[in-house]
């Protein structure tokens, strides 16, 4: 199902948590919503899901107008959302097929189906033989398991996933993202990740928006953000990355005064030459390595360039010219 946000807009008092927003969701993708933390994501999520209702400003499911339903409409709408958070909001009274079911109990449905369906989800999300274990004897990445079957239990069109992998450690979170991903594709499922981690834009999603103050700042496929970031927001969100790239080898300890990123069509050409042909700039590379950006190969390098500040900068702007992402580390963070 594809969503449509236009114009959409909720206050709280004089603080514009959601500032004229205005996007395009496609059906059958994986959607990022990325921003710090107060950015507006859970309100813009809230006012997408139908929780809250905008201030003005609407939001379409297909075409379909869904924020000024009537009590019943939203009820039947709803059901055409699933979502999961942070905190995975299972009942602990309840085991893990209980907690499945509960949506279809609430939805009256028959019990032999309930029970024969509940056992589809929990082999979906890799729980067989799970079904009757406490939620408290369940780790971190189980439990979001058991609130992903749950979320998705009546078959919904759309999954919201609020920071659903920000309490979870990253080999958890991968696995969790990688079923998140299979799911998507095998229900041809809409689903919206609301996250602050780059990480977990870079290995799930297919396209990104980033949100600042309740404004898009930039919005757009995942590999070309990743490739030319616009925005400051963006930029440090990608150097937050960087710091912690395992598939980057460093063999010096020291420098790396300049991050360049090349995208998988440009790094047949010998740029790095050519450059230092025209500008007479030296390269003294400090670190490499390859980034996978969303199944998508991105070759990253640290350098310093020498031999002085002016060199540097011509060189800077022609790399750039080429296509290729050029970051200069901030003087102060060194
Ligand atoms: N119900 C509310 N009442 C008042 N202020 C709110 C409410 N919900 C969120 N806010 C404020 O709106 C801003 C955006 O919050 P939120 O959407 O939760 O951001 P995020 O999910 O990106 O961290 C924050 O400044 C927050 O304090
Ligand atoms: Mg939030």
């Amino acid at each position: 199902m594809e969503i449509r946000l236009m114009n959409l807009r909720r206050n709280y008092g004089s603080l514009h948590a959601v500032d004229d927003v205005s996007l395009v969701i496609p059906s059958n993708t994986v959607y990022g919503i990325i921003g710090r933390s107060g950015a507006g994501k859970s309100t813009l999520v809230r006012l997408i899901s139908m929780l809250e209702k905008p201030d003005s400003g609407e939001v379409y499911y297909n075409e379909k107008r869904v924020d000024n339903l009537s009590k019943e409409g939203l009820i039947e709408e709803r059901r055409r959302i699933g979502m999961i958070f942070q905190t995975f909001n299972l009942f602990s009274s309840r085991n893990a097929e209980e907690n499945i079911a509960y949506p279809m109990e609430i939805c009256h449905m028959d019990k032999a189906y309930i029970h024969k369906r509940t056992e589809e989800l929990l082999e979906l999300v890799g729980l067989e033989g799970r079904g009757k274990a406490p939620i408290s004897t369940l780790s971190g990445g189980q439990k979001q398991r058991v609130a992903i079957a749950r979320a998705l239990a009546t078959k919904p069109s759309i999954l919201f996933c609020d920071e659903a992998t920000s309490a979870l450690d990253p080999q958890t979170t991968r696995s969790i993202l990688a079923l998140i991903k299979e799911i998507q594709k095998k229900m041809n499922l809409t689903v919206v990740m609301i996250t602050h981690q780059m990480e977990v834009v870079r290995d799930a999603c297919d396209r990104v928006a980033v949100l600042d103050s309740g404004h898009i700042v930039e919005e757009g496929l995942v590999s070309d953000i990743f490739s030319s970031p616009k925005s400051d927001v963006t930029k440090e969100f990608l150097s937050s990355l960087t710091n912690v790239q395992e598939s980057i080898v460093r063999w010096s300890k020291e420098g790396g005064h300049y991050t360049l990123r090349f995208r998988g069509n440009s790094t047949d050409e010998p740029i790095i030459s050519s450059v230092s042909f025209s500008t007479g700039a030296v390269f003294n590379i400090r670190a490499a390595g390859v980034q996978v950006v969303n199944g998508e190969e991105m070759g990253v390098m640290m350098a310093d360039i020498g031999p002085d500040e002016e060199t540097a900068r011509k060189a800077a702007a022609m790399l750039r010219e080429k296509g290729v992402l050029v970051e200069e580390e901030k003087k102060e963070a060194r």
